[in-house]
């Protein structure tokens, strides 16, 4: 469950009480069905993305804190404290498709785990597991981010869904979403049956997958509750993926909105191949021994003919530059103080070119400053399609690489 869907939830709690809902504080970088949007990045192919290694470049992005991939356990989701959640989220969307997730819920009272689909017209598809509730999936959706609070549905998983991996999996057409559970049908969604298709999810879809933390403290009372409580930060929570297969219904390189409909039929297709495409079928770089074997055996024997007669030279000369380099050793570290010199000379000179490095730090300041929505921070907008911005702990910082003399050299320019 995504902000949105805190939100709504929230809002559909209280909703008896207070003011019918406003509409709920939903986020997406840029929402077609009220303005003109760049294209989505297609993923166009089907793929399973093994998490025992990072993700090929340009599939998945984190957009909040840090992933460990393991080869037994898969991609390590962890919730140490206040404020962490760990979000791996596609950069690629399809349009309708299947998404098979091995995973492993994270334990602990109001720590939840996540399966996420969600499009830029808020369109959201949703698996998601309590902490503190071992026996049970939740499935949900909602429709152009509307939430009519009818959507939710809980699943009795053998075995819990703490203990092992499961395999959930979504099958998603125009006329209707399945959600199964290692291999069992449990639930549809006929297109009809969602506000007469208005609210059925129907538009380009990226896949994120999540822990956060339901129970926040500083979250909604009825998130809290829905959550099953307060979280628990006295142990740290990990949710596991071991793996992922995605499959695009559709092939293209591109998907855009047509019109400000949010209709599937308004969606644009660009043919070619996806950016994600070419990254998981990028030849793999030949490591040099693979280079030496595809050499015809004619100049293999004459680089060894030719390697016999350099490594004799060099034999030499590295005797003679050992006995030099005993000599010099007193230099080169006078050279090496130098040269670290030089370095902190060039970081003042960059500095008083007026590039303040910490203005580079965007990614971390801009997680920050919506400290406010700590609790909701899954829903925290991804950079905008296209955008190459790194994960925000991944932030570039000139002051720490070079060392504490350049500390006191802010100071100084500051003045
Ligand atoms: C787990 O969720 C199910 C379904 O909503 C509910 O009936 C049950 O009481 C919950 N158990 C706990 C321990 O919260
Ligand atoms: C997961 O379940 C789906 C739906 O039943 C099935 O087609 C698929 O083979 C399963 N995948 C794995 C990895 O077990
Ligand atoms: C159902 O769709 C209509 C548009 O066709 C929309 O105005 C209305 O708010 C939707 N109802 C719900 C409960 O989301
Ligand atoms: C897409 O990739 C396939 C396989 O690598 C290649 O044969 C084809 O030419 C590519 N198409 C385009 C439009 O680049």
């Amino acid at each position: 469950m995504s902000v949105k869907s805190h939100l709504m939830l929230a809002a559909a709690l209280f909703s008896s009480i207070f003011v019918p809902p406003v509409a709920a504080q939903l986020h997406t970088d840029c929402d077609p069905m009220e303005k003109d949007c760049p294209p989505d990045p297609a993923f166009g192919t089907t793929h399973t993305f093994y998490f025992n290694a990072t993700p090929p470049q340009d599939t998945f992005k984190l957009t909040a804190g840090k992933v460990e991939y393991n080869p037994d356990t898969g991609a390590a989701f962890t919730m140490r404290k206040k404020g962490d959640s760990v979000t791996l989220m596609s950069n690629f969307y399809f349009f309708f498709g299947r998404t098979e997730v091995l995973l492993k819920a994270a334990s602990g009272t109001g720590v939840i785990s996540s399966i996420v689909w969600s499009s830029d017209v808020l369109d959201e598809v949703d698996w998601e597991f309590k902490g503190g509730n071992e026996s049970y999936a939740f499935s949900n959706y909602f429709g152009k981010g509307r939430q009519d609070w009818k959507n939710g549905g809980d699943h009795l998983v053998k075995g819990g869904v703490l203990n092992d991996y499961h395999n959930y999996t979504c099958v998603w057409t125009k006329e209707q979403l399945e959600w199964w559970l290692d291999g069992e049908h449990i639930r549809t969604l006929l297109a009809k049956d969602a506000n007469n298709t208005d609210n059925y999810p129907q538009t380009p879809m990226k896949l994120s997958l999540g822990i956060w933390a339901g129970g926040d403290p500083d979250a909604e009372k009825g998130v809290i509750e829905w959550a099953g409580g307060v979280t628990d930060y006295s142990e740290p929570h990990t949710m596991y993926v071991k793996s992922a297969l995605v499959e695009d219904f559709s092939t293209g390189k591109e998907y855009s909105y047509g019109d400000r409909s949010g209709t599937w039929e308004s969606i644009k297709i660009v043919s070619g191949n996806s950016t994600a495409f070419e990254s998981i079928h990028k030849e793999p770089e030949k490591s040099l021994s693979d280079k030496w074997n595809d050499l015809p055996s004619g100049t293999k024997s004459g680089i060894y003919a030719a390697a016999g007669v350099v490594g004799a030279l060099l034999f030499g000369a590295l005797i003679f530059y050992y006995l030099k380099q005993r000599r010099r050793g007193q230099q080169e570290a006078a050279l090496a103080a130098q040269r670290q010199e030089q370095e902190r000379v060039e970081l003042e000179r960059f500095k008083r070119e007026g590039r303040d490095p910490d203005a580079l730090a965007f990614d971390g300041a801009e997680y920050g400053a919506k400290g406010g929505m700590a609790t909701t921070a899954y829903g925290v907008p991804d950079s905008p399609p296209g955008s190459s911005a790194g994960p925000p702990e991944k932030t570039w910082d000139p002051t720490n690489s070079s060392g504490p003399a350049a500390v006191p050299l802010l100071h100084d320019n500051a003045k």
